[in-house]
């Protein structure tokens, strides 16, 4: 069967950078879910690293998975990779003492390392801004060694479908961010030469006390809307009130829910 590359839209790379550039500064602390689903694709690794001289964290953000790695047991050479410089500023300011070999500004569909050169690659949370999602995880099966380990988070399709449904109430346009259903995510990872593949996920709930506490958490993790089709000031105030009040309806005793499906891969070159 074949699969087309084409599930996502083309993300317009310019933008993600301007926009975690723009939450460089802000995103720590709006990152309890990240740092959760970091802390969970680390602790679920079916076996550690054996011999990870080299590593490589792609989309390092603010460093937390970075600093994480730095205690990799036999760890000679750490780097952190991500599109974003203000990112990597903040990378460098939060792994200081910890002995980061380099910081490599770039994208992760196009890594500038020569193949065959690291043992093991990381990422949490960085994959659901490619939109070529297959030459992302080509890309990492080139970088890797033979055995090499590979290990990320994803964002799922199931992400955000509340807020999703909402704005379907006002209209058909792309409010939210697209994300790839895991079966899909799966076989761009096999497509990509991996072998020993596991993918697995998990629904987050988080409760938040008003539909725009949300909208600005996403704000400032840099995460608001960047696909194309998406209905650039055109939703008026009218439109947005509207989301809101379907979005009320669907409070609970907890509060107003957001489903985050994170999407756990493992694999071995
Ligand atoms: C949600 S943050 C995750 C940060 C970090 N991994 C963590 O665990 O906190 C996503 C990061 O991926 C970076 N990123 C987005 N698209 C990228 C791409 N195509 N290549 C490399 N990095 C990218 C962003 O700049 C941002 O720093």
């Amino acid at each position: 069967m074949s699969v087309c590359r084409a599930v996502m839209p083309k993300i317009d790379k310019a933008l993600v950078q301007q926009s975690f550039d723009l939450a460089s500064t802000s995103y720590h602390q709006f990152t309890g879910l990240q740092r959760l689903i970091g802390d969970r694709l680390i602790d679920q690794q079916k076996e550690s690293v054996v011999e990870a001289l080299t590593v490589l964290d792609v989309g390092s953000g603010t460093g937390y998975l970075t600093r994480k790695l730095s205690q990799l047991k036999g760890l000679k050479h750490l780097y952190a990779l991500d599109i974003s410089t203000a990112m990597l500023n903040q990378t460098e300011l939060n792994t200081r003492g910890l002995n980061l070999t380099a910081r490599i500004c770039a994208d992760a569909e196009q890594l500038p390392l020569q193949s065959a050169s690291v043992d093991a690659i990381y990422s949490n949370l960085a994959y659901q801004w490619c939109s070529e999602l297959q030459q992302a995880f080509e890309e990492s099966n080139r970088v890797l060694r033979q055995h090499g380990l590979f290990a990320f988070s994803t964002f799922g399709e199931k992400t955000l479908i509340e807020l999703k449904n909402a704005w379907r109430s006002v209209d058909q346009a792309v409010h939210v961010n697209t994300f790839i259903d895991q079966q899909t995510i799966e076989r761009y990872v096999e497509r990509a030469g991996f072998s020993e593949i596991v993918v697995r996920s998990e629904d987050i709930v988080v409760h938040y006390q008003t539909p725009m506490q949300l909208m600005l958490e996403l704000k400032g993790m840099g995460a608001h809307n960047i696909n194309p089709g998406r209905n650039v000031g055109l939703t008026g105030v009218g439109g947005f009130k509207r989301m809101m009040q379907t979005y009320e309806l669907m409070r609970t005793e907890k509060g107003i829910p957001a489903t985050f499906q994170a999407v756990y891969g493992y694999a071995k070159k």
